[in-house]
């Protein structure tokens, strides 16, 4: 696990040197003081390549003379004047890719000063750094042996510069990067060690953060009567459960009414008796995430102590075959009263958010609700890999998300609900089905409205489906391939910018 640690800016005497570069090779005052000390070597490298300063570009220079340096890294940050934090934390991506081939074990983060900035340098540094963190992520604790080329020696990267102001900026970011990985871990853990008990005994071990952790188990759960979520269970070897986390940030709030954030955590789905084909059973370990995600975010909440009140649901279960499945053609109860014929079992996520969110509102009533599920395959064919689906019953809702989202690079997009995609949730036979064929390519949008049946009148809401981008094949440039937690970091600004008290 790669620490981040702050030093004094001096030049480091070994190790690997991490130096910034803004746009057409323009070095800072720092940059030209060590390009003097080199001899120049810094310039002559930059003259003799395709290294501009663009964005995330990267330049080698190995052993230069005149120093017992390993090596200087150029990390490339674009025009000055257009630096956001999200820039410098992708450029601090891309460096970590490159040093952690290396055979240091340190490396030096020099974020040079430059005129006409347009974040200030402790921000940007500590950005970087950040980048670098989330990028480091790896989840290798399933190979009994590492290739070499696989093992990184890189344990830390110092950062140079003012060192209370460095800490100070880099506290939250820590906190944020620790849940992202707390997340990434829980989805990346296969589903025979994550399941529904495992699952909550994670969320129990947040209670140490001061977030009070409810456990509702299968005998509760059918007191209450969620025979919508069960139903979805009833085929697996392990029970369901669901789990509130409720951290009171703002004891002192006028309006007592917390924020609630809902997960779908569906430990494995195999589509049920509807059973996926072979390929698209690959990682549906992962079906998990919208849980992971709430999971993550509680954590940083609590840790950073945010003056918020916000409670975390998650409904835990799995979506197996046996001789107890539901059927298609089963007709259950859910918790609000409302029947609901079962028309595909693959459709089971929507069945865990019903009952999740009756619970949150029964028990909390909440102001506003956001559910975070990998709900529908068909969103992916809308948005691709870039964006999370975003559906809502409250515009003000959605501009605070879609703005989160952009100034943390996780992007989210607006899709349609309407009164037809709702009137194809009805059933001939129940209050309404799960799935419907009617517009086939809307999958999205009626998997939204089946939820949107389940959310009181007054209360605002919002559906993040973030399918297409839970998990990714390739890396990125904040994540390797796998897990990337998109969402937490979102949710973590969302709840900073519009629901902390001062
Ligand atoms: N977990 C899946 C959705 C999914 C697909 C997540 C791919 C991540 C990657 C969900 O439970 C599901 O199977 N949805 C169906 C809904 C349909 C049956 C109405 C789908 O998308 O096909
Ligand atoms: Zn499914
Ligand atoms: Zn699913």
């Amino acid at each position: 696990m790669l620490r981040i640690n702050y030093v004094k800016p001096t030049i480091p005497a070994q190790g690997a040197l991490l130096l910034t570069v803004a746009a057409n090779r323009k070095l800072g005052p720092r940059g030209n003081e060590i390009d003097r000390k080199l001899g120049g070597a810094i310039k002559r490298a930059m003259a003799s390549g395709k290294f501009e300063g663009k964005k995330e570009q990267v330049l080698v220079i190995p052993a230069p003379a005149k120093t017992r340096l390993n090596r200087v890294v150029l990390l490339g940050i674009g025009e000055p004047s257009e630096l956001t934090d999200v820039i410098c934390q992708k450029a601090g991506g891309a460096a970590i890719v490159v040093l952690q081939k290396g055979n240091e074990a340190t490396a030096t983060l020099i974020f040079d000063d430059y005129k006409g900035m347009a974040v200030d340098v402790v921000t940007a540094a500590a950005n970087t750094a950040f980048g670098a963190k989330l990028r480091s992520y790896k989840f290798d604790k399933y190979f009994t042996k590492l290739k070499d080329d696989k093992k990184s020696k890189l344990a830390a990267l110092d950062v140079a510069g003012e060192v209370s102001a460095l800490k100070k900026a880099y506290s939250n970011l820590e906190k944020i990067a620790d849940g992202v990985f707390f997340a990434r871990d829980l989805i990346n853990e296969p589903a025979n060690v994550i399941y529904p008990e495992t699952l909550a005994n994670e969320c129990k071990k947040l209670s140490k953060l001061g977030i009070k952790v409810e456990v509702l188990d299968e005998k509760a759960m059918k007191k209450l009567g969620m025979g919508s979520l069960l139903a979805v269970s009833q085929g697996s070897g392990f029970p369901p459960c669901l789990v509130a986390m409720y951290w009171q940030g703002n004891p002192k709030a006028k309006d007592k009414r917390p924020l609630a954030l809902l997960g779908k955590g569906v430990t494995y789905d195999t589509g049920g008796l509807c059973l996926k084909p072979r390929g698209a059973l690959d990682d549906m370990k992962r079906d998990m995430t919208g849980a992971a995600i709430i999971m993550g975010t509680m954590m940083i909440l609590a840790s950073r102590k945010a003056k918020v009140n916000a409670v975390g649901v998650v409904g835990l279960t799995e979506n197996v075959i046996d001789g107890l499945s539901m059927r298609v053609g089963d007709i259950v109860k859910s918790m609000s009263g409302q029947t609901i014929e079962i028309t595909n079992t693959d459709a089971e996520g929507r069945l865990v958010l019903a009952d999740a969110i009756w619970y949150a509102q029964d028990k909390y009533k909440p102001h506003s609700i956001v559910d975070v599920a990998t709900l529908a395959g068909a969103v992916k064919m809308a948005l691709g890999n870039e964006f999370g689906g975003l559906f809502d019953n409250d515009e003000s809702l959605r501009t605070r998300l879609m703005r989160s989202g952009q100034s943390v690079d996780e992007n989210l997009w607006p899709l349609p609900l309407c009164g037809a995609f709702d009137k194809a949730m009805d059933s001939s036979i129940a209050d309404m089905k799960n799935a419907s064929d009617i517009s086939a390519g809307a999958g999205g949008s009626m998997g939204a409205q089946f939820i949107k049946r389940f959310v009181k009148e007054g209360t605002s809401w919002a559906h993040l489906d973030i399918a297409p981008v839970s998990f990714s094949n390739k890396d990125q440039p904040l994540s390797p391939k796998g897990a990337t937690a998109f969402g937490i970091r979102l949710l973590e600004r969302f709840v900073a910018d519009y629901y902390e008290a001062e």
